[in-house]
């Protein structure tokens, strides 16, 4: 099952051209959203960035509102990019966001000129640098215009606080509607972060990916382990520390009898394919060439090491696609 793939570094990183842009990404990317705010060792923290840096993934993707407490990731972050990553700032493209709800009042939620603008100074003193390489509007907000939302990302570009501007958890129609009015501006649009995996196709029925790959934008792909649901974590018990054992984006409810069912399908045609469950998920969503990277969290380095073993095998045949397709679509 292990494909030769060109553009594989000695890491076994993959690199893969970002829509029409000048900009490769990672195959692989890590998203900090949970275990780097301050519940968690910033020894642990860093030994993950470390690694994965080690290991060819040179996204690194924060918002304005990881932690917990919100900001905690970027500063986390920032510290790290001082410290071991100091000197190293033009081999790593950073990313930040804002969009959603981050301080009190009417101005530091939603998609205004105000917010966004002043979200992104923030971020650039919690990360400790002069500029990120992406600023997403993280959301679309139907109560602000899209030409000023898409307006403050330009302006963004145009001041040197971000190099490329990005969205996140848009329709395809409205991403249509973005590209329009970014181009008219002449700040293309580079890239789309939705949520895609086994288990969450929207972007498929929604066409997004077409329109993406229409429009030459890029496509970095959030989840795709559907929160740590898509692998062997749960098969036995709820581990203490994991994510589904909190109360915040994955409940224990949810590790019922029929998802453990779904499970051990999964990891039965994992192993025939030489691959745990994570990485079978994983490569499921970088089988598809508009897919530029997937963004990966993780709570250890064996799981990042892991995750990277994927892009051994990120091709399927038919009868393995019907087979999923069957264990993770309802009729
Ligand atoms: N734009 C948006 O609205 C949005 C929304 C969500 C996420 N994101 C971005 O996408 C990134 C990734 O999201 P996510 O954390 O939900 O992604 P994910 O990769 O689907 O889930 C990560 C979790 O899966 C578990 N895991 C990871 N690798 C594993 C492995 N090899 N074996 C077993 N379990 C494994 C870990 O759970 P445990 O912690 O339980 O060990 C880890 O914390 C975020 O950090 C953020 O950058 C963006």
């Amino acid at each position: 099952m292990t494909d030769e793939q060109p553009g594989v570094n000695p890491s076994g990183m993959q690199y893969r051209r970002c829509g029409r842009s000048g900009l490769q990404l990672p195959a692989i990317s890590l998203g900090l959203w949970q275990n780097f705010g301050e519940g968690r060792q910033f020894d642990d923290q860093r030994l993950i960035i470390q690694r994965a840096v080690d290991l060819g993934i040179t996204h690194l993707d924060v918002a304005n509102n990881y932690g917990p407490p919100p900001g905690a990731a970027e500063r986390t972050l920032g510290r790290i990019l001082a410290t071991d990553l100091g000197g190293h700032r033009d081999e790593l493209v950073v990313s930040t966001k804002a969009g959603y709800d981050m301080w009190p009042g009417p101005y530091g939620d939603g998609g205004s000129r105000k917010y966004l603008l002043a979200s992104l100074d923030q971020s650039l003193t919690r990360l400790g640098i002069d500029y990120v390489d992406i600023f997403y509007s993280h959301r679309f907000d139907d109560t602000t215009p899209l030409e000023e939302t898409m307006g403050a990302l330009d302006t963004a570009v145009r001041r040197g606080k971000a190099l490329y501007a990005g969205v996140s958890n848009y329709s395809a129609s409205q991403t249509a509607e973005a590209v329009r009015i970014l181009g008219d501006l002449g700040t293309p649009l580079l890239i789309h972060q939705p949520s895609y995996s086994l288990v969450d196709r929207w972007i498929e029925t929604d066409h997004l990916l077409d329109t993406l790959s229409g429009e030459g934008v890029g496509c970095i792909v959030y989840s795709p382990l559907s929160q740590g649901l898509l692998s062997d974590r749960y098969l036995e018990t709820v581990p203490e520390d994991s994510r589904a054992s909190g109360r915040d984006t994955l409940f224990p409810e949810m590790i019922s009898p029929g998802y453990r069912a779904m499970v051990q399908a999964l990891q039965a045609i994992a192993e025939r394919r030489g691959q745990t469950t994570a990485q079978m998920a994983l490569a499921w969503t970088l089988r598809d060439p508009r897919v530029t990277s997937a963004l990966v969290g993780v709570s250890s380095v064996a799981q990042l090491e892991n995750n990277v073993g994927s892009l051994r095998a990120t091709s399927f045949d038919d009868d393995e696609l019907a087979e999923l397709d069957r264990y993770t679509t309802r009729a």
